[in-house]
């Protein structure tokens, strides 16, 4: 099949970047949504965003004008789908909406039509059981904004055909991301079963030593390479994902996650982050706003338990025949912005350390801790 035409079903914060880029690529692109209002506002951003584009002349006017008039807004879905080689679903994270969503379209779509989906953390085999076509199901995880970020994770699930994954890579590349492809459907994929356990992880080491948020978010920037710190990062991404992406995963998994309560006490309170003006820090306005860290602070902290529980969950990737460890670095790099490879810090720190804490965490707060046998091979 020769993939063309492009439908992406929602048109909120990743729908609406999700059909520029495929316009930019060239793919002739529907964008529904249940409101028409919902779809104004999407074509608006997009327009803004393209013109934002020529201004920084990265494209000329003519250009970012045939690629908005590549994007068709619908809000009847079997006209929405009428000719669609693959739909991308970017409907909100709630698994009965999606369940809803795709038994709607399944009704409609040709045959042949490949269905994925955006989730960040739903099962994907879940989701394609449900449908008459699983093997045409597939999980397309871009990251936010999809404008900007290089990073799409590609998640088949039990079923989904060898073609379609072909065809779903190709994709990705002609919009010019990387993928990198998720082998089995495991909570959080890659990214998130790196990065949301993290943030737990540092919360747990704030009550049981004494180091400040700074202290530990300036070793996380300067010693393992981060863009930025941890509670830093957290309050980027926004204490809502992260609750939702936290519940998700331990629902699946215990041993992915250790939840730590102030993740949902924030969410609960509000304090979501740098959109709500507070989340782990304060912040002023509504523009992105650094928090400062130095590596005088990094020098008082050692991010050895840190570093344990990332690695950990790398190596259960591995174990596990998710991924591996040149696919793990590359998405680490463009997923997590990471300047520095984790295997490498964990080279510098000592495998065999890393083990050891590791045990020692887990003989005083659980099995959690215990570290993976891959680990425990490469000491
Ligand atoms: N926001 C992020 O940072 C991010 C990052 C990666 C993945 N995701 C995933 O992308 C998906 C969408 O997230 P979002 O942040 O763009 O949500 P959003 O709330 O901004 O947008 C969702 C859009 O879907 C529309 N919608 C609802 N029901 C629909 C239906 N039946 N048909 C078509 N459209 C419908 C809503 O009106 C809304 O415009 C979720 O699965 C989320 O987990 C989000």
């Amino acid at each position: 099949m020769d993939v063309k035409n492009i439908t992406v079903l929602g048109s909120g914060i990743m729908g609406h970047g999700i059909a520029q880029v495929s316009a930019t690529a060239g793919y002739n692109v529907v964008l529904r949504d249940i409101e028409q209002g919902f779809l104004d506002k999407a074509m608006e951003k997009i327009k803004w965003s393209l013109d934002k584009l020529v201004s920084k002349e990265k494209m000329t006017q003519q250009e970012a004008n045939s690629i908005y008039s590549r994007i068709t807004p619908i809000v009847n879905l079997a006209e929405a789908v009428k000719n669609a080689h693959m739909v991308i679903e970017v409907v909100p994270e709630i698994m009965e909406l999606k369940k809803k969503v795709y038994a709607e379209l399944d009704a409609v779509a040709g045959k042949d039509v490949i269905f994925a989906s955006n989730t960040s953390t739903l099962p994907i085999t879940e989701i394609a059981n449900s449908l008459s076509r699983p093997e045409k199901f597939i999980g397309i995880h871009f990251f936010n904004p999809p404008q900007l970020m290089k990073l799409v994770e590609v998640i088949p699930g039990e079923k989904t055909s060898q073609e379609v994954i072909d065809l779903t890579q190709e994709y990705v590349k002609s919009v010019k991301k990387e993928s990198v492809l998720c082998r089995r459907d495991v909570p959080g994929f890659i990214i998130n079963r790196l990065f949301i356990p993290m943030v737990h992880e540092a919360c747990h080491i704030m009550d049981r030593t004494d180091a400040t948020m700074t202290e530990i978010d300036s070793a996380v920037k300067f010693k393992l390479g981060f863009p930025m710190g941890i509670f830093e990062l957290a309050d980027f991404t926004g204490m809502d994902v992260i609750h939702k992406a936290t519940i998700e995963m331990h629902l699946r998994d215990k041993k992915v996650i250790f939840p730590h309560p102030i993740i949902e006490k924030m969410f609960n309170e509000k304090k979501l982050g740098q959109k709500s003006g507070e989340g782990f820090y304060k912040y002023s306005d509504e523009k992105y706003e650094r928090v400062p860290l130095t590596e005088e602070l990094a020098e008082k902290f050692n991010p050895i338990q840190l570093v344990a529980n990332i690695l950990n969950n790398a190596a259960w990737l591995i174990s596990n025949k998710a991924s591996d460890i040149v696919e793990i670095e590359k998405a680490s790099l463009l997923g997590l912005g990471l300047k520095k490879q984790l295997f490498i810090t964990a080279k510098e720190i000592g495998i065999k350390n890393i083990v050891e804490e590791l045990n020692q965490l887990s003989s005083r707060y659980g099995k959690f801790y215990e570290p993976d046998p891959l680990l425990i091979s490469m000491q």
